[in-house]
């Protein structure tokens, strides 16, 4: 459409089908089963979470949106960014805040959307170009949990990595995640993170176990995915939908509850699998985070936090971080 848009390919052709083979054929032969959220997000299931976000108990993206939209102009003061690196940028509501700052503060050239989607880069992308006549979009398709391509981009740059799909990550998984980042940034740029915080359980299970059913669907759909995908056999209403809060670990977790003793067939895997009447599969993990826990994570890292800013009601947390000198 525009020369200002390119799209750069860097997944390899089979690496949809490999990658989720490899991640069931793990998950479910693990003694703890489960699926890492990532194969949520067919058409459908990111359609469902477009939906999660808007639901009264799901909170946290209206939390966001408030920092956000109060504090943009400050992250753009304090960064003076040229480039925008935004981890799984997904559809680009939030980013809008981020580019208006940056626009209006002089300092942005490039937008650099990283994401395992391609379609929603080059739709995203391409109506961002159409809104910042002199802004150039470069999407990369990527899998940022492996590389980050993003050392050519003109600095300061800003890496933001937002709606706490942090939480995402177990806690060895967020060690080498900040790996990645900490040899990816140089002196001058800065990281944005979005992070959930710990708060009454019932709030937490109830943005995750929603009135309406949307989760328990979207929690479903996981299995439809692999339906397609592997040709396998699940029949989503054959288990139910589960939200609880691990204490220990402080963290939600969704589950999926076999209702009945089943055998549930994968064929390209050769695999069959077991689930005995109440038997648990864990579909996510949702880290929630405490302002002390995550800056001594960060400084192991070798990240230090400069700001942190959070909702009027103290729900959720944005913070600016450095690489530590
Ligand atoms: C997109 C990973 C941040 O953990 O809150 C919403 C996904 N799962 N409801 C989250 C989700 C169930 C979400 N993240």
């Amino acid at each position: 459409m525009t020369s200002r848009f390119t799209l750069d390919h860097r997944l390899p052709d089979d690496y949809f089908t490999t990658t989720l083979r490899a991640d069931v054929l793990q998950g479910l032969t693990a003694p703890t089963r489960s699926l890492p959220p990532k194969w949520f997000y067919d058409a459908r299931g990111s359609e469902l979470f477009e939906q999660i976000t808007h639901l009264p108990e799901y909170y946290p993206t209206r939390a966001e949106q408030e920092i956000l939209t109060r504090y943009a102009p400050e992250i753009a003061a304090a960064t003076r960014a040229r480039s925008l690196i935004e981890l799984g940028s997904g559809s680009s509501r939030k980013t809008r805040l981020l580019l208006d700052a940056l626009t209006a503060a002089g300092t942005l050239e490039r937008y650099v959307p990283l994401d395992v989607s391609d379609s929603a880069l080059v739709q995203a992308g391409e109506a961002l170009c159409r809104d910042y006549p002199s802004l150039r979009v470069a999407a990369t398709v990527t899998d940022f949990e492996h590389e980050l391509p993003v050392t050519d981009e003109p600095g300061p740059r800003l890496l933001s990595f937002l709606g706490s799909t942090l939480g995402n990550l177990d806690t060895a998984q967020r060690a080498a995640f900040y790996g990645i980042l900490r040899r990816a940034l140089s002196a001058d740029d800065t990281l944005l993170l979005g992070v959930d915080l710990v708060k009454d359980p019932e709030v937490l299970v109830a943005a995750y176990d929603d009135s309406q059913g949307v989760t328990a669907e979207f929690n479903k759909n996981v299995l439809q995915v692999l339906d397609r995908e592997l040709d396998a056999d699940f029949d989503p209403d054959a288990f139910d939908h589960v939200a609880l809060w691990n204490a220990e670990a402080e963290r939600i977790e969704m589950h999926l509850r076999s209702r009945t003793d089943q055998t549930v067939k994968i064929p390209p895997l050769d695999l069959s699998v077991d689930f005995a009447e109440g038997e648990h599969l864990r579909t996510e993990i949702s880290v929630k985070f405490r302002r002390e826990a995550l800056e001594a994570e960060l400084a192991g890292a070798g990240f230090t936090i400069r700001r942190w800013w959070t909702d009027s009601r103290e729900r959720f947390a944005l913070l600016l971080a450095v690489p530590s000198r």
